[in-house]
């Protein structure tokens, strides 16, 4: 059981304020959804979250299992459980989706940490790799469980990728990297309904008791599809609302200018 606290996080950009005062909790085995409107942050928490050396934390914290993240790398946080997924992840030309995991596996299981010279395997290409044969065995076993085409893995990552396809790639990713929080970013998305049922469905078979996701997103469609625990209301750079799933159907109905309406001049004070 892990816990996963935003605590009253204030970050700017340039000098500019876009968080201000974000309290949220995740524990695992919850499906926590935040949604706002454009403009709002949401975005900048996610890059927060990961590390992004863009921003700057003025006040607050974020904490795992209570904590501190702030003083680590993106790579720390990583290892320390926390994955993020972005809407537009970038091609990599040259290399494949097999290597791109392999090497990623072997940062989050420690094996490039591993001084490669105890076993004298010095100078090898891959010596500080997870061994190819596990590696593979792995992959193999969870490309059939989440129905990815074994071509996939000799592919060049995201090189020309579908949406659902880049989806694909990103459950895949998580299946392999086991993370304790899995934040997707999906706002704005223009998903079309063949990469929102690739999502959901990952997010469904990997939400489990000893996970916890923050799905991010501007419309409430994928709610339909994955159901979430808790629906939080982002507006204006904090969280302004948290309840059930029906916050999520209360702002489909009433639209984002309920939120403005209810909300504007609390944040604006
Ligand atoms: N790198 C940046 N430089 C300047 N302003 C930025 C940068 N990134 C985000 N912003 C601003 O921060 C605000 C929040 O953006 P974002 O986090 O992308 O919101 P959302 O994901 O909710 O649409 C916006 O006003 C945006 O223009
Ligand atoms: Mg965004």
């Amino acid at each position: 059981m892990s816990v996963l606290e935003i605590r009253n996080l204030h970050a700017s950009v340039e000098d500019r304020a876009i968080l201000k005062g974000v309290n949220l909790t995740l524990r695992s085995g919850e499906v926590h959804a935040l949604m706002g409107p454009n403009g709002s942050g949401k975005s900048t928490l996610a890059y927060v979250i990961a590390g992004h050396p863009h921003y700057k934390i003025s006040e607050g914290d974020i904490l795992i299992d209570g904590e501190s993240v702030l003083e680590m790398e993106p790579d720390e946080r990583t290892k320390a459980g926390i994955f993020l997924a972005f809407q537009y992840p970038v091609a990599v030309p040259g290399v494949s989706v097999a290597n791109f995991l392999r090497t990623a596996v072997s940062n989050v299981r420690g094996y490039t940490a591993q001084p490669v010279e105890a076993e004298g395997r010095s100078g090898l290409i891959g010596s500080n790799l997870m061994p190819m044969r596990e590696f593979r065995r792995e992959l193999n076993d969870k490309m059939k469980e989440f129905n990815v085409d074994p071509s996939f893995a000799r592919r060049y990552l995201n090189d020309g990728f579908s949406g659902g396809e880049k989806k694909r790639t990103e459950v895949l990713q998580m299946a392999m990297l086991e993370p304790k929080f899995g934040i997707l970013d999906e706002s704005d998305s223009g998903l079309d309904i063949d990469a929102l049922r690739v999502v959901s469905d990952g997010i469904n078979k990997l939400a489990t008791p000893d996970r916890g996701f923050l799905l991010i997103t501007h419309y409430q469609r994928i709610l339909n599809y994955v159901r979430p625990n808790y629906v939080s209301i982002f507006y204006g750079g904090r969280v302004v609302m948290t309840g059930g799933p029906e916050v999520a159907h209360m702002l489909e109905e009433k639209g984002y200018g309920w939120v403005e309406r209810e909300f504007g001049e609390a944040v604006a004070a």
